[in-house]
C-alpha cells in the first residue's frame, strides 16, 4: 500500500521548558520564563464572565483588543495584527516575506523560534556571532548580502538576557538596507528599565521597514491562552491580514487580554516584583560565583564554569529540590542553565537550595 507522503521539512523542533522531571511530585517550573504572579485578577474575571459564550466564534480580526492596544500605546489600530502568541506573528512574517534561498540573519544565541520559522519557509539561516553573549551590530551588518530579507532581534534577548541600546538599534536600522525587514521582538521589554534602553515599539513606531512583536505570555501572565501582536507599516500589516487564518485569536484570550492590558496596577506590581527579586537573585548568583547577565528580564542565564559543580549536576541537584530549570542544550550554550524568577516563596526556596548545593 502506498501511503500519502508528507513533505519532510527537516526543521529543528522547539524544545520547551520541562514541566516535570523524573518522578518529582509537585515540581516548580522555572524553565519557561512564565509570569511569577500570574495574570491580573480582572483578566480571570473576564474569562469567567465570557465562559458561557465559548460556543460563539471570536472576532475575526481582534478589533476590540486592537482598540485597547492603540489607546494604551498611542498607536494606529490599523497597523496592529494580533496572533495566537507572538509565535504566530513570526510565522506570518516569514510566510509573507520568505522564498526558498532568501537569507535571514539571526544572532548566535538569539531566540530560537525566529530561525525555526524562517527555516520552515526554506530560508537560509545566517548566524551573526555575538560578543560575550551580546548581539553585535557590526557582526549582523557583516552577514548581510543581497539575498537578505529579514533580520531578527529579540531585545532584550532570551536566553542571554543581554540587550542592544537605543543607539545600537538606531545604528542597526540606519545601516541596514532599507528593503530588509528588521523584526524587533519586544517580549521582555517591560522588565528592563535602563537609561540607554528603549522598546522596539517606542523606537520604531513610525518606521515602515520594522516589525515589532509583543506578547501577553510574560508580564501579563497569559502564556496558556496564546496571545501576541505585531506592529508595522500599513502595507505589511494589510498583507498579513490577507494570509492570516480567520479567528486566529480565541475569544478567551481576547477578553482576558483586554483586561490585562487595562490593569496598570497589576502590571506595575509584576514589574516591581521582578525588579526586587532580580536584584536579590543577581547578588546571590554573584556570591556563589555563578556568572550571569545583569538583571534585564524575568530570567538569568547562569554559567557554572567557576563553581564546584557543573550545570548538569546543578540541574539534577536543583531538581532534587523540585526546582526545574532550563537546560541550554538546544542553544548550544555550554555549562549553563536558565532560571526564571518566580514568586517570593519559590525565589526564597531557590536561594536556599543554591546555597546548600554550592556551599
Ligand atoms: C524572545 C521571545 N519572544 C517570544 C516568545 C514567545 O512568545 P509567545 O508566547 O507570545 O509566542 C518568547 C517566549 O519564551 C521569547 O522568549
Amino acid at each position: 500500500m502506498t501511503l500519502p507522503k508528507p513533505i519532510n521539512f527537516k526543521v529543528e523542533r522547539y524544545i520547551g521548558g520541562l514541566s516535570e522531571f523524573k518522578k518529582i511530585d509537585n515540581p516548580i517550573k522555572l524553565s519557561a520564563n512564565e509570569s511569577a504572579l500570574g495574570p491580573s485578577p480582572k483578566a480571570i474575571q473576564a474569562i469567567e464572565k465570557d465562559k458561557n459564550k465559548i460556543f460563539k466564534y471570536p472576532e475575526s480580526d481582534s478589533n476590540s483588543l486592537r482598540e485597547v492596544l492603540s489607546k494604551k500605546f498611542n498607536i494606529d489600530p490599523k497597523r496592529i495584527i494580533c496572533g495566537s502568541g507572538s509565535d504566530q506573528i513570526f510565522d506570518l512574517t516569514c510566510h509573507l516575506f520568505l522564498e526558498p534561498g532568501d537569507e535571514v540573519v539571526v544572532t548566535e544565541f538569539g531566540f530560537i523560534m525566529h530561525r525555526i520559522y524562517a527555516s520552515l519557509y526554506k530560508a537560509k539561516i545566517i548566524i551573526a556571532k555575538e560578543k560575550s553573549f551580546k548581539a553585535s551590530v557590526d557582526e549582523i551588518l557583516g552577514k548581510v548580502t543581497d539575498k537578505t530579507k529579514i533580520v531578527f532581534i529579540a531585545n532584550p534577548n532570551n536566553p542571554t538576557g543581554t540587550y542592544l541600546s537605543k543607539n545600537e538599534m538606531l545604528n542597526l536600522r540606519k545601516k541596514l538596507r532599507s528593503n530588509i525587514l528588521l523584526v524587533v521582538d519586544d517580549a521582555y521589554f517591560e522588565f528592563l528599565n535602563s537609561e540607554d534602553f528603549i522598546s522596539g515599539l517606542d523606537l520604531f513606531k513610525n518606521s515602515n521597514n520594522v516589525l515589532i512583536t509583543r506578547t501577553f505570555s510574560k508580564i501579563y501572565g497569559l502564556a496558556g491562552l496564546r496571545l501576541g501582536w505585531g506592529y508595522s507599516s500599513k502595507e505589511i500589516i494589510n498583507a498579513m491580514y490577507q494570509i492570516k487564518p480567520p479567528f486566529n485569536v480565541n475569544r478567551t484570550a481576547l477578553v482576558a487580554g483586554i483586561e490585562a492590558i487595562k490593569d496598570n496596577e497589576w502590571t506595575k506590581r509584576a514589574i516591581e516584583h521582578n525588579t526586587l527579586w532580580s536584584k536579590k537573585i543577581f547578588s546571590v548568583l554573584k556570591k556563589f560565583n555563578i556568572k550571569t547577565n545583569e538583571p534585564t528580564a524575568n530570567f538569568f542565564l547562569m554559567n557554572f564554569d567557576e563553581t564546584k559543580i557543573n550545570s548538569d549536576e546543578a540541574f539534577e541537584r536543583l531538581a532534587a529540590e523540585k526546582l526545574i530549570l532550563r537546560k541550554m542544550t538546544q542553544y548550544k550554550i555550554l555549562n549553563a542553565l536558565r532560571l526564571t524568577i518566580g514568586n517570593k516563596e519559590v525565589n526564597e526556596h531557590f536561594i536556599k537550595s543554591v546555597g546548600s548545593i554550592l556551599k
